[in-house]
């Protein structure tokens, strides 16, 4: 392993005014949200709506990366070209999640713990030598009543230990993810300091496994209100916190930060995401790699018909032009208007 190649990955992923298209969901995940715009989740289906985003020009200029689903680092696009090389074409850098999605964690029935260790030193030079140069490992952290407990928190923080060394030893940039939910009814003091738990055990568990900082991406959840809580925290709030929370937790070793959207509306994930670069300069990189944030409104304008690829592109292109800007702390509410 070289640790000066795998912090010039994690620089390029952390690049200004681009971040991270995660294209990852499992198939199960993917049907849902096809479910919801009424298309039929096949193998062709899934491969003609992720070659509409990976082919749309707005890539070269926002996207620093693209986190994909096993079955989609094997395929082709519909003219037989790699979609990995459409990807690298594109000026992105191809990345693969390799969890193995969450299981009850034993010993705490209601909450969950990220599996697919097993294997995974195995697994790793053969998306090596496909093109991937990057990974994402999410762990699941929820919060209710008399949970995390400590069980929860360590053994997932262990793991993504254990995850991002195998990941540095196969010269393959590990993206680092213990997501809070935002799913509870807690305010946003909880999440903040559930948050600051659950990276902290992180960190420590980086340090014993011997993981240099210098290569890893951080992918957390920002200092929010849980969804059913009473009370909404103010863009500024969340910014402010979640700063802090991050200065608090993160070395500056650590080149780049890119955050998960975890359920928030498109404009609230760019518009935190830009108040927090705006209270720079910042110790580390603050950028997207947003699934949802990125991908409803395309998914919602293509719904499946070729006759609206170029208007799922637009989408696409929006929210990446968005997120782009919000990287640089240079977007505002008012530019959401022009070409949405
Ligand atoms: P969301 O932005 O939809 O939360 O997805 C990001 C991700 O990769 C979660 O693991």
């Amino acid at each position: 392993m070289s640790i000066a190649d795998l912090e010039k990955i994690a620089q390029k992923l952390v690049a200004p005014g681009k971040g991270i298209l995660a294209a990852d969901e499992s198939s199960g995940t993917i049907k849902k949200r096809f479910d919801a715009i009424g298309v039929e989740s096949t193998e062709t289906t899934r491969r003609d709506y992720r070659e509409m985003m990976f082919r749309t020009p707005a890539m070269k200029e926002f996207i620093s990366g693209v986190i994909l689903y096993d079955e989609t680092i094997w395929q082709d696009a519909s003219d037989g070209t790699p979609l990995v090389k459409v990807i690298a074409d594109a000026g992105a850098v191809p990345g693969i999640k390799v969890d193995e999605g969450t299981e009850m964690l034993p010993g705490s029935p209601k909450e969950l713990i990220t599996k697919g260790l097993d294997g995974l030193s195995k697994r790793l030079p053969k998306y090596y030598e496909r093109g991937a140069r990057f990974a994402k490992w999410r762990a699941v952290i929820d919060i209710g009543a008399g949970i995390p407990t400590y069980n929860c928190i360590h053994a997932n923080a262990h793991t993504l230990a254990r995850y991002a060394a195998l990941c540095q030893q196969a010269n393959i940039v590990p993206i680092v993810e213990p997501e809070v939910l935002m799913d509870g009814e807690h305010d946003i003091d909880t999440c903040y300091e559930v948050t600051e738990w659950a990276l902290k055990e992180t960190f420590s568990e980086l340090y014993k496994a011997e993981v240099a900082l210098e290569g890893i991406v951080l992918k957390p959840n920002m200092a929010i209100a849980g969804k059913k809580s009473a009370k909404k925290a103010s863009v500024a709030e969340v910014a402010e916190k979640t700063v802090r929370m991050l200065k608090n937790c993160v070395p500056p070793a650590v080149p780049g930060i890119a955050f998960l959207s975890g359920g928030q509306s498109d404009e609230d994930a760019t518009a935190h995401l830009d108040a927090m670069n705006k209270l720079g300069p910042l110790p580390w990189k603050l950028t997207f790699s947003y699934g949802r944030a990125l991908q409803a409104a395309p998914q919602k304008a293509w719904s499946g018909k070729k006759d609206n690829v170029a208007a799922g592109q637009r989408a696409f292109a929006h929210r990446a032009r968005m997120n782009g800007l919000a990287a640089l702390g240079k977007w505002a509410a008012a530019i959401e208007k022009e070409g949405a």
